[in-house]
């Protein structure tokens, strides 16, 4: 990937109340990106996968401004970092387009986050949850970027990115040549799901067999961002547990789901690893376990919650860090789609 410049790139959909897993998942990854200066770092809030399921206008404007405000409040630096809505930066649905000539139906019929969403529905879905990964693949690779910090759920979408630069080099191999851009004109980009010791996967706190989402209906299934610490209190006392105690070794957490999302969850806000909190606690019932947890996370997940409170007094502040957040994504972007054009054949 030499010739490529490291570029970061990721997102995360306006469409709930940002929660743990969005933060251990993603979040906490760009802020430890963005201090790695041998990386330019692009976080978005990608607007525009949000309405590929019905969302209400002011909703969408209220949570795009929330997601902006844990970005923030989470540490992402608009000097150090490029922080911007995806429906400003139109170069993310031109190429959108394209890959939705490139890629296959046969693909996007493969993907499970799309099974999962339709169900026994999918005839009544819009085309736009269909043709998802291909807009996502676009958002990528806008900018080239290298390496896209993720939760484990966005796996397969990453391998379709892959896919489809790979069609769209081959497919226009002598074109891309031609114009001087060797063999490769896109790259292929490297997820980074496993990162330090934080879970690449949060669960539901009321079922450790599902992921933690804000598409859950009940609130007591997830940690939201800015909850009060009465809230965060209540949530994880009501978590969750086996009647067990906690175990002093990672195999004594097989088969217990639960168990198993809380001590990571520990493990990631303490920025350890699952062992050293069974070193400490191995031997305990998960009463006193779920006291340190609480008061952890309220030390931890509390400041942020209370700084994107106050973030969010200031609309017209976070708007104008993502307008200027979209002036500079679009330098980049507008040469690179640019160039996809005149490989395709476009009169540009
Ligand atoms: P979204 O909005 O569902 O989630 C945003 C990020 O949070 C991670 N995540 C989790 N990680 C661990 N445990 C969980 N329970 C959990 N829930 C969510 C997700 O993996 C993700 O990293 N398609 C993407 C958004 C997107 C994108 C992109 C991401 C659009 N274009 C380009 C990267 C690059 C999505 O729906 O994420």
């Amino acid at each position: 990937m030499g010739e490529f410049v490291k570029r970061v790139f990721s997102g995360i959909q306006p469409s709930g109340k940002i929660h743990l897993g969005n933060y251990l998942g993603a979040i906490q990854k760009y802020v430890k990106l963005q201090q790695d200066d041998s990386f330019e770092t692009v976080y978005c809030v990608v607007d525009m996968h949000a309405i590929t399921v019905a969302q209400d206008p002011k909703i969408l404007r209220e949570r795009t401004l929330e997601v902006t405000a844990a970005y923030l409040a989470a540490g992402v630096s608009p000097e150090k970092s490029i922080i911007f809505n995806q429906s400003r930066v139109s170069q993310h649905a031109e190429l959108g387009w394209i890959f939705n000539c490139i890629a296959r139906l046969g693909w996007m019929n493969r993907m499970t986050q799309f099974k999962d969403k339709a169900g026994k529905n999918s005839e009544r879905m819009s085309l736009g949850l269909l043709a998802y990964p291909s807009l996502m693949a676009a958002d990528i690779l806008a900018y080239n970027a290298t390496h896209v910090p993720v939760g484990d759920d966005q796996k397969q979408h990453l391998e379709l990115c892959r896919d489809i630069a790979q069609k769209f080099n081959n497919d226009y191999a002598e074109q891309i040549k031609a114009l001087g851009f060797g063999d490769q004109f896109f790259c292929l980009t490297e997820p980074m799901i496993k990162f330090g010791g934080a879970p690449v996967r949060v669960m539901n706190l009321r079922d450790g067999t599902k992921k933690m989402s804000s598409s859950a209906e009940s609130d007591m299934t997830r940690i939201n961002m800015n909850d009060d610490s009465d809230t965060l209190a209540k949530k994880l006392k009501k978590a969750k547990t086996d009647a067990d105690a906690i175990p002093s070794e990672l195999a004594g957490l097989e088969g217990r789901p639960e168990a198993k999302n809380l001590i990571e969850i520990y493990a990631a806000l303490n920025n350890s690893d699952s062992q050293t909190v069974l070193n400490q606690f191995g031997g305990n019932q998960f009463r006193a376990f779920k006291s340190a947890l609480i008061e952890l996370a309220v030390a931890t997940i509390g400041p942020i919650g209370d700084e994107m409170n106050h973030l969010m007094k200031d609309e017209a502040h976070i708007d104008q860090v993502l307008k200027d957040g979209a002036d500079k994504a679009r330098i980049i972007a507008e040469p690179i789609v640019q160039d996809v054009k005149r490989i395709v054949g476009f009169m540009v």
